[in-house]
């Protein structure tokens, strides 16, 4: 059996990581790189690290609007699958890489397998609602990180093909903390100390291109007053120099804006730090597990399980909310990891794969 995996953004690469290892020992697969991220610290470090295979195709559409990203997409991944006709396509996800996979391949009566299932914020105005949406519903393998998310699925009238596997994302975490905690020389390098920082990413859309969204949640860096450490996303560089906020930033001094960094350093930084604050989907999530307070820079979350234990706090793009949280917000109760799996969800997946093949 031949599968196709896409991927093309960096949370896809860190996601694959753990499934790829183990797909490998069963399967032959072929990569295929939309080129979505490209930029080396969002793009190759992760393949270097984490030792993942190289793309056998790099697409190289690179960036653009979601129309010309996603079509791009589309033609280019269906040239691939018409030329090496798989028996299964795999996506992960909710970018515009997740959609066109799904699409191309489902086109193409192709089977499709989605890694991260039935995650719902249920909020369409964001680009990766749309996504997931879509993807599930052409989807015949319904990998699901949760419940929840089986549950979504199951609202939606998609019963057949789902199975509840645990989360991905706990692999890659479990399998790399240690070789982070032993190799990454991050705080030292930027001269920090465990639990004196908070750590900060900002990426998605509706915080980046709204400009009075971007602004609230860097006043409230500063006005905070606390060492932030913020690897900001290109896509937020661009905004911060359009919306002229770099001098702000710089003038207060209380924010180390850095370069994206690898995965090995950011699990390093995440652990040490007194808070988290992010729109990520995955940052919340290595936030619980390393128990690490969250304060969600979203109105909405689709990880409702790190909501409803405590650990994170969903205050938007509001001031005075994001300046309480960093203030107030001082969880303690228990994680329950267990509710994400028990770090062999990659491992359930390609045995589930295994076992229903010859209906693919
Ligand atoms: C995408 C996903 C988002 C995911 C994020 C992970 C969609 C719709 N969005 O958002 O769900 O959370 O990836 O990080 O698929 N850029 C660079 N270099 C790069 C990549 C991007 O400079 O290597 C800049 C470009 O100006 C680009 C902008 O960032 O226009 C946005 O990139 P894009 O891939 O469109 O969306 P992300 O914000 O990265
Ligand atoms: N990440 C990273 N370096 C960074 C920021 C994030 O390695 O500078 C990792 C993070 O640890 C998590 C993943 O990227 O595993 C999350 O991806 P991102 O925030 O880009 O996308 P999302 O999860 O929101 O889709």
């Amino acid at each position: 059996m031949r599968i196709v995996t896409v991927v093309g953004a960096r949370p896809q690469f860190i996601k694959m990581a753990p499934v790829s290892k183990e797909l490998r020992k069963h399967f032959d697969e072929i990569v295929i790189h939309t080129g979505q991220h490209y930029d080396y610290e969002m793009d190759k470090i992760f393949f270097e690290q984490l030792n993942i295979p190289k793309p056998d195709y790099y697409l190289e559409v690179g960036s653009g609007t979601h129309g010309y990203q996603t079509g791009e997409m589309l033609k280019q991944i269906e040239k691939v699958l018409l030329k090496e006709n798989p028996d299964l396509v795999l996506v992960y996800g909710d970018t515009n890489s997740t959609l066109a996979g799904a699409l191309a391949a489902v086109k193409l009566h192709i089977k499709v397998a989605h890694i991260e299932a039935g995650l719902r914020s249920f909020n369409k105005k964001m680009p990766e609602e749309v996504n997931r949406v879509l993807t599930d519903h052409i989807s015949n393998f319904l990998f699901a990180p949760t419940e929840t998310a089986v549950k979504n699925l199951y609202n939606e009238g998609i019963k057949e093909g789902v199975y509840l596997t645990g989360d991905v994302m706990y692999d890659a975490l479990l399998y790399n903390i240690k070789i982070a905690r032993k190799n990454s020389n991050i705080l030292k390098e930027l001269g920090l100390k465990s639990r004196e920082y908070l750590l900060a990413t900002v990426h998605r859309a509706e915080n980046t291109d709204n400009r009075k969204n971007l602004e609230n949640i860097i006043e409230a860096f500063i006005k905070s007053g606390e060492l932030i450490v913020f690897p900001a996303h290109p896509r937020t560089q661009k905004y911060l120099k359009a919306y002229k906020l770099l001098k702000k930033l710089e003038k207060a001094g209380n924010v180390l804006l850095i370069p994206p960094v690898g995965y090995l350093d950011m699990l390093v930084l995440e652990e040490n730090a007194r808070k988290i604050l992010t729109d990520s989907g995955g940052v919340q999530k290595e936030a619980y597990f390393l128990k690490v307070p969250c304060i969600t820079l979203r109105e909405r979350t689709e990880w409702v399980e790190t909501v409803e234990d405590g650990w994170n706090i969903l205050v938007g793009a509001d001031k005075e909310k994001i300046l309480n949280a960093i203030r107030d917000f001082n969880p303690n109760g228990k994680v329950y990891t267990y509710k994400f799996g028990d770090g062999k969800a990659s491992e359930k997946i390609v045995k589930t794969i295994e076992e229903t093949k010859n209906e693919i």
